[in-house]
């Protein structure tokens, strides 16, 4: 089976509703009403809605084990796909919503790691992500917890939320923090706003963007994430079943590619989607006509991009 990476999924993200469920009832805790759909589904109609139906999935999850859990489930189910290593990213926010602290919470998905490890051989690291809806000051807590309080598997930080609302360059500070505290940094952009977001998000210390799809509105964009080498976190399947593009045939993935943009695939929030790992590999066979040489590379470019060590780095290229 041909090898497959991912840096860009949620974690709260991952957890289908049947988990969340069964995570709900051992902390006595009802399932938010409204967060469901009739027909058993995640229930959002839009962007904005469907974060805040993460957000009510996320308010169940109250424990370490919980985490451990969440991440064990979606590291195996990626394994199984054929999947070598995954960036989680995590939400310290939500996780202080529950009263969970940070450490428990990266302990917690420490575990899923190495157990995940242990059964599968899949490798898994952490970034934590801050909500830019939550505000600066709430985004620079969870920038600086992260740099005053080191964790082997947390290398990296991430931005979600509401991108047009909240743009890239009021958190410059925050991602200075990131930076110098020698954290990989990537950054939503170019997903619910334009190509003027993306290139706000090319003014912080980043090497990746999320989604950056939306650069494509101006050929400037797409040449500078070119020249720079900039990687792009691409997430078909969720911007078609969110709307940001009406189908696969209009997404900017394969014209980004051919423009000489460095490019990786994701899941984003796989069960909101109905996505996966190596559903979105399939996608670009299916739909864009890639054969196995342009799929390894994209697996060859997760990688280099990953932000993870190089020791690490170097066992995965010899499993590509
Ligand atoms: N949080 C979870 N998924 C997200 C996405 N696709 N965009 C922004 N924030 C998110
Ligand atoms: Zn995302």
């Amino acid at each position: 089976m041909l090898t497959k990476a991912e840096l860009h999924v949620h974690l709260e993200g991952t957890a289908p509703p049947e988990l969340v469920s069964r995570i709900a009832a051992r902390n006595g805790l009802e399932l938010p009403r409204q967060m469901l759909s009739s027909d058993g589904r995640f229930h959002y109609t839009d962007f904005l809605h469907f974060l805040r139906t993460y957000d009510l999935a996320a308010s169940v999850i109250r424990t370490g084990e919980d985490y451990r859990d969440i991440t064990y489930e979606y590291l195996c189910s990626c394994a199984d796909g054929g999947a070598i290593y995954v960036e989680l990213t995590a939400s310290p926010d939500h996780a202080a919503l529950v009263g969970m602290s940070d450490e428990e919470h990266w302990d917690g998905i420490a575990r899923g790691i190495d157990d995940a490890r242990r059964d599968t051989g899949i490798e898994g690291r952490i970034l934590v992500s801050a909500v830019r809806n939550f505000g600066v000051e709430q985004a620079l807590r969870v920038a600086r917890h992260a740099a005053e309080r080191p964790h082997p598997y947390v290398v990296g930080f991430s931005m979600a939320g509401d991108e047009a609302g909240f743009p890239a360059q009021d958190f410059a500070e925050v991602y200075l923090v990131a930076a110098e505290a020698g954290l990989g940094c990537t950054i939503h952009a170019g997903e619910w706003a334009g190509a003027d977001s993306v290139r706000a998000a090319l003014e912080l210390p980043v090497t990746r963007i999320s989604h950056g799809v939306r650069s494509i509105e101006d050929p400037a964009v797409v040449s500078e994430l070119a020249a720079r080498g900039i990687v792009l976190e691409c997430c078909p399947t969720s911007n078609v079943v969110l709307g940001v593009y009406d189908s696969y045939e209009e997404h900017p993935l394969p014209a980004l590619r051919d423009a000489g943009v460095r490019v990786t695939l994701g899941s984003d929030d796989p069960p909101y989607f109905g996505a996966s790992i190596e559903g979105e590999y399939g996608i670009c066979s299916a739909r864009f006509g890639w054969g196995e040489d342009e799929l390894r590379e994209i697996t060859r470019t997760a990688i280099e991009a990953a932000f993870c060590d190089e020791e690490l780095k170097a066992g995965l290229r010899k499993l590509v």
